[in-house]
């Protein structure tokens, strides 16, 4: 109805605005500034955590970006391997798994079955299971051994936003605890990351006041039929989910690459006027950049058109962009929490301003429950 979207002609424009409270309330009250950890539905003792071995996350669509960004957290802070596998393949492949593999599953509803019957099977395997949700008391979390809830509140638009952002930082949270269980020395680096999260709110709310700039963008591009999203290390799944919101809501062909793959075939999609979002990671990440640097003068040669996410004061791509979208200045970890919000206001403006209902896409559920 019209008093629960706030006044807001869409579920998904606000559920985009509520960003950065549910990045906030997600944090709120589990990390103090010595960064220890809190996580009051852990239900696995630290004995157990130190058992894990290895890691894999499940989970469908937007869900398994968030997997794709947790690995490289969790690996980088831990050093435990972790996989990430969609849901729907993990079970009928014969994974190897036992008591010391834990299982991460992610699930804003709680309720998707491939993921539902993926814990399933991995408990039977006896996996410990932790699920990241944001729907208390749904299957999914009744059915693990740990929760981490992302306090995002409900998401009602089909395409998720809020959810995202929230697991995505469950994962991080889930890094820094099993780090910290693990004993691994908490460095500078640790330290200034649980600083950084606390700062990244105010981030996000920057993207969401910049929105204009991408909804102009939108109005410029609304006759094209295809985009192409291109980003590496954590922004290759930003450039996943970035095309994901375009296909659900705008009904377009969009697709997203690893940067490095650009030359081993999506490179011949490039033609005149295509426009190429590309995810830019910051300076710090010198050699990537490099390499990002060199793909955006790739595909400008052929006629692309660019547009640009790049953060705060990083000027080296500006001569190869046609739009350049400023990012504030966080670490690479974290970059993904602000550089998908232009991306989720994009798809939301390209949606309506096709005339598409923006929180019911066509042929879409909001939790698929079934296989
Ligand atoms: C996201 O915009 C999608 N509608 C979809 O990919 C979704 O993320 C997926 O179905 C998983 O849902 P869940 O998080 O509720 O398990």
């Amino acid at each position: 109805t019209a008093a629960e979207k706030g006044g807001y002609e869409w579920f998904m424009t606000k559920e985009i605005e509520e960003q950065p409270k549910a990045v906030a309330d997600t944090l709120l009250g589990r990390l103090d500034q010595d960064g220890h950890l809190q996580l009051d539905e852990m239900r696995l003792t630290d004995d157990e955590l130190r058992e894990i071995d290895k890691i894999i996350v499940i989970a469908c669509g937007t869900a398994s970006y968030a997997g794709l960004v947790a690995k490289y957290a969790i690996e980088h802070w831990t050093r435990i391997p972790c996989e990430v596998e969609l849901a729907s393949e993990f079970r009928y492949r014969d994974p190897i798994i036992d008591r010391s593999t834990l299982v991460v599953a992610i699930s804003q509803s709680g309720e998707t079955m491939d993921t539902l019957m993926a814990i399933r099977y991995a408990r039977q395997q006896r996996a410990r299971v932790l699920s990241i949700c944001n729907t208390n008391g749904s299957t999914i979390p009744r059915e693990s051994d740990a929760v981490i809830y992302t306090h995002a509140g409900p998401e009602v638009a089909v395409a998720s936003t809020k959810g995202f952002l929230s697991q995505v930082v469950a994962c991080y949270l889930l890094g820094l605890y099993l780090a910290q269980a693990k004993g691994v020395k908490y460095g500078d680096e640790i330290s200034s990351i649980i600083d950084e999260l606390h700062q990244v709110p105010a981030g996000i709310q920057r993207m969401i006041d910049e929105g204009d700039q991408v909804r102009k963008l939108a109005a410029e591009l609304v006759d094209r039929r295809s985009f192409l999203f291109l980003g590496r290390h954590v922004g290759f799944p930003v450039a996943l989910e970035g095309a994901l919101k375009l296909k659900e809501l705008a009904y377009v062909h969009a697709e997203g690459f690893a940067a490095g793959e650009l030359k081993h075939g999506p490179i011949a999609l490039v033609e005149k006027g295509l426009p190429m979002f590309v995810v830019v990671p910051p300076r710090a990440r010198d050699q990537l950049q490099e390499k990002i640097l060199s793909n955006i003068q790739e595909v400008r040669a052929r006629g692309a058109y660019t547009i640009v996410l790049v953060e705060d004061g990083d000027d080296s791509v500006v001569p190869f962009a046609d739009v350049v979208i400023r990012l504030p200045k966080v670490p690479t970890l974290l970059q993904p929490l602000v550089a998908t919000v232009p991306l989720q206001i994009f798809a939301c403006e390209l949606a309506e301003l096709l005339g598409h209902d923006v929180d019911q896409p066509r042929n879409l559920a909001k939790s698929v429950t079934v296989e």
